[in-house]
């Protein structure tokens, strides 16, 4: 089969088209033949290890998993002989950042993984890019114990991961503003958002609103700076590290203060998140945002897009036309 392997961290160019070996569904396993996945920052981290930690899990001097692609979409057509829950034919989307794989004709997974079946009112390339926004934004959110009636601050709504926010926040109740360029005022309106700041005219920081959470879902911000804009009890989540790390610093101690605090979840998806954000979808109540589509023989251009820092929504790579 066709699939992007890497065999080194490095840039884009390290993503090369190659023949490699069908897998074969464990027992335990689903054989998925993938229509569409997505490059995104997860894909991008692993690949560049530009932050040496992602080498614990993926393999201290070259990768382990030789295939990146953390969400995939497609047909099963195979199923190991212990599977009960999945039939072959199901339309089925997920993600998978232990093993990746997305980026290639075909890719197992164990049923009792984050995978399910693709609702019906989207389409392969949209269920591809359910899950790698949307669960670091349910984590975040989560860990934020968000209640209706809240005030929420977005900073960078439209990325993968600020995009899914803002509409988990509306289902969660939450009274979002959200924080934007010009050029997206409207699609940030449209995905829930109840006040917006565009940051090319208006210093966010400026607003006489409180939250009782800010989310910075693109990293651009401080504790330091949004510190003044927290209720008493404020929760600040970034999805950076931020200067010198110094979030890491900020959830260790702050939490320990009792007043305005910094947290730093660990992400995490299980299947019950993959059928929760199915259920979304299905209420009309979730959407993925899709920004450009590319074939797997032009990922690197799909890499060095998503490395602009500029894509609105999610990047997918078409694998069947
Ligand atoms: N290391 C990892 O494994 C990993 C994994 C996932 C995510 N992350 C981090 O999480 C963050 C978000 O990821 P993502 O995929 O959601 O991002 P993304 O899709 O790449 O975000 C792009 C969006 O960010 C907005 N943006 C860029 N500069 C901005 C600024 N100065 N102020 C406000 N908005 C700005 C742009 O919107 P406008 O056009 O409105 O400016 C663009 O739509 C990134 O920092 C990423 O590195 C890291």
């Amino acid at each position: 089969m066709k699939a992007i392997v890497y065999t080194k961290y490095g840039p884009p160019e390290v993503a090369q088209l190659m023949e490699v070996p069908k897998p074969i569904p464990k027992d335990n396993e689903l054989l998925i033949k993938i229509y569409s996945s997505t490059v995104n920052r997860t894909d991008s981290g692993f690949r560049s290890a530009e932050y040496f930690i992602s080498r614990f899990w993926s393999g201290l001097l070259r990768p382990k998993y030789k295939i990146l692609g953390c969400e995939f979409a497609g047909i099963i057509e195979e199923i190991g002989k212990g599977v009960t829950t999945f039939q072959k034919g199901d339309k089925v989307f997920g993600y998978n950042d232990k093993t990746f794989g997305g980026h290639g004709e075909y890719l197992t997974i164990a049923e009792s993984e984050a995978v399910t079946n693709i609702p019906d009112n989207i389409s392969f390339d949209e269920a591809a890019a359910l899950t790698e926004g949307a669960h670091y934004a349910l984590v975040d959110i989560r860990a934020a114990k968000i209640e209706p009636g809240q005030n929420v601050l977005v900073y960078g709504a439209t990325g993968a991961i600020g995009s899914a926010a803002v509409q988990l926040l509306k289902h969660f109740g939450a009274t979002i503003t959200a924080v934007c360029n010009t050029k997206n005022v409207e699609l940030v309106k449209s995905l829930g958002a109840d006040i917006v700041i565009d940051y090319q005219t208006q210093d966010f920081t400026k607003t006489e609103n409180k939250f009782q959470f800010i989310f910075d879902a693109v990293g651009k911000s401080s504790f330091g700076q949004c510190k003044p804009l927290l209720t008493e009890k404020g929760i600040y989540i970034s999805t950076e590290l931020g200067k010198n790390g110094e979030n890491i610093l900020f959830a260790l101690t702050t939490p320990l203060w009792g007043g305005k605090k910094l947290l730093f979840p660990i992400p995490t998806i299980t299947k019950k998140d993959v059928i929760f954000l199915k259920e979304l979808v299905q209420k009309g109540e979730y959407k993925p945002l899709i920004d450009r589509k590319y074939t797997l023989e032009q990922i690197v251009d799909a890499y060095k897009y998503v490395e602009t820092g500029q894509k609105t929504g999610s990047v997918v790579i078409k694998i069947v036309q």
